[in-house]
Order: C-alpha cells, then sequence, then structure tokens
C-alpha cells in the first residue's frame, strides 16, 4: 500500500528501511524520500515507523 503518493513510497519500504537500522523519521525521510512533497503523508509515516520500532523492540526483549 502506498503511504507517500507524492513519492511512491509503500508501507513495505518503510518498515524494511526501519529493520534495516533507520531509527526515525529523519533518516527514513533520507533513504525513500517519504514526505518531502506535499507532506500529507508524514503523520501515516511516522506512526508507521513507531509501529516498526516497537515491534522490533519487542521481538529482541522476547529473544533476550
Ligand atoms: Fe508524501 Fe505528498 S504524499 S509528500
Amino acid at each position: 500500500m502506498y503511504v507517500c503518493l507524492c513519492r511512491a513510497v509503500t508501507d513495505r519500504q518503510i518498515r524494511e528501511s526501519v529493520e534495516n537500522g533507520a531509527s526515525s523519521f529523519r533518516e527514513v525521510r533520507a533513504e525513500l524520500d517519504v514526505g518531502t512533497c506535499c507532506g500529507r503523508c508524514v503523520p501515516e509515516a511516522r506512526e508507521l515507523i513507531d509501529q516498526t520500532l516497537f515491534e522490533l523492540a519487542a521481538r529482541i526483549s522476547v529473544a533476550a
């Protein structure tokens, strides 16, 4: 599903960016250009990044 229509960035790309080490909206934006045009996708992108970070943290704490 597209999160950012202006830059054609999908939820999968955002999740992959976080899983590959991005830990903030700024880092994901630098990698994918998400949110760099009209900006309407920024709240949804931020929420997706937070959710993915939360899921990663849960996986790490379960594995520890
Ligand atoms: Fe992402 Fe416009 S929808 S910048």
